[in-house]
């Protein structure tokens, strides 16, 4: 069965050719980052404008590189939540037209649990019905699940304020470097040193031990960044040239050594991957499923996939990552998935912005 897949939930506009949920013919992929980068963050308006502007090209372009005509196309897959409400309903607007024009079936599919199935799909090897702890770790969700095949979703735990891809995006902010934060930290954190600062997440009661925060460990970073301020001398704080330009933060962070700066960044990537890593292994244990799936934008971060794998490979839990392009925002996941999903009347599908990890 041969699924299109189309993914527009935040900032990328993404198609997919999925044949019988795994073998991926084709993918294309814009995105609207650079609209984004001066504002430090999506603009929610520039993206679902940028989704509607480029569709339709990236479209024709998939389906040319293929060499695919609509009629061989099976089904038709859109992500339909979580997202921001916007870019999600130009996705589903256009994936409702395609399957009324075409004569297709159409599948809603969830975003996180699409993460989920990006590593499975590519490990023939993982059984899909086994059960297994999933991690999504992404620029707006960070929970960890129980799953009982690709169907059934129970949250074990969820992040209380920041999700893990928005608390690096917002500690680049406050060093200076640019957005996304994730990559920029990761690149910046080669040249740092992981020891030289301590910014722990809090202890989670007991009922509540597979739930995150990341909030104060970003409050951390600002009092540190405020410190290193007060220390530099005056001088040098005065002589910034974009003195009266940006934020607090990026004038302030304009001063910081590029030493200080990688220190920060190398602990803070050291204490967040800890905390993933120690909290998703604990569930695996927890939950005696001998395995763990892990997806979402932040698996793309070399140090917390080695960390994963050291770790899982002691424990001798079995892991499943997807490979590096498979881990940010895809069509091939939707489309792979879309093969497991029910379709859905076209009449009823709709963007659900806020919808939960464990819900279909
Ligand atoms: O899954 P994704 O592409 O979009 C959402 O569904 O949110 O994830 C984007 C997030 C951003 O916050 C970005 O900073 C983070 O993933 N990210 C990374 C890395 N690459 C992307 N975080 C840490 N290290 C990376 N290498
Ligand atoms: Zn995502």
């Amino acid at each position: 069965m041969l699924v299109l897949g189309i993914e527009t939930s935040c900032d990328e506009t993404a198609l997919a050719l999925v044949a019988d949920g795994r073998r991926i013919l084709g993918t294309q992929v814009a995105s609207s980052l650079r609209a984004h980068q001066r504002y430090g963050g999506v603009v929610p308006e520039i993206a679902s404008r940028a989704h509607v502007e480029i569709f339709t090209y990236e479209l024709e372009a998939l389906l040319a590189a293929c060499r695919i005509q609509p009629n061989q196309i099976d089904r038709i897959a859109v992500t339909h939540g979580p997202g921001l409400s916007g870019s999600l309903l130009v996705g589903v607007a256009a994936a409702k037209v395609l399957a009324l024009a075409w004569r297709k079936p159409l599948v809603g599919v969830n975003h996180l649990q699409a993460h989920l199935y990006a590593a499975l799909m590519e490990h023939p090897d993982c059984a899909l019905d086994d059960s297994r702890v999933g991690l999504v770790i992404s620029g707006g969700h960070t929970a960890l699940v129980r799953m009982d095949g690709i169907r059934r979703y129970r949250l074990l735990g969820q992040t209380r304020d920041d999700a893990v891809g928005e608390a690096f995006d917002k500690v680049a902010k406050l060093l200076g470097l640019g957005f996304p934060g994730g990559p920029e930290i990761e690149r910046t954190a080669q040249n740092g040193n992981p020891k030289k600062y301590r910014f722990s997440p809090p202890q989670m009661k007991s009922g509540a031990r597979y739930d995150f925060s990341f909030s104060g460990v970003k409050t951390a970073v600002l009092y540190q960044v405020r410190e290193e301020m007060r220390r530099r001398p005056v001088v040098l704080r005065q002589a910034c040239p974009e003195q009266s330009r940006g934020t607090q933060h990026e004038r302030d962070a304009a001063h910081l050594s590029p030493e200080f700066v990688a220190d920060v960044a190398a602990s803070f990537q050291a204490s967040i991957v800890e905390e993933v890593v120690m909290k998703s292994v604990a569930a695996a244990s927890g939950a005696r499923v001998g395995q763990l799936v892990v997806g979402g934008g932040v698996v793309a971060n070399r140090s917390l996939r080695q960390r994963l794998a050291t770790v899982c490979a002691d424990l001798k839990i079995q892991l499943a990552v997807p490979s590096m392009n498979l881990c940010t925002d895809n069509g091939a996941m939707i489309g792979g998935f879309g093969f497991h999903c029910d379709p859905d009347a076209a009449k009823v599908l709709t963007a659900i912005p806020d919808l939960r990890v464990e819900l279909n």
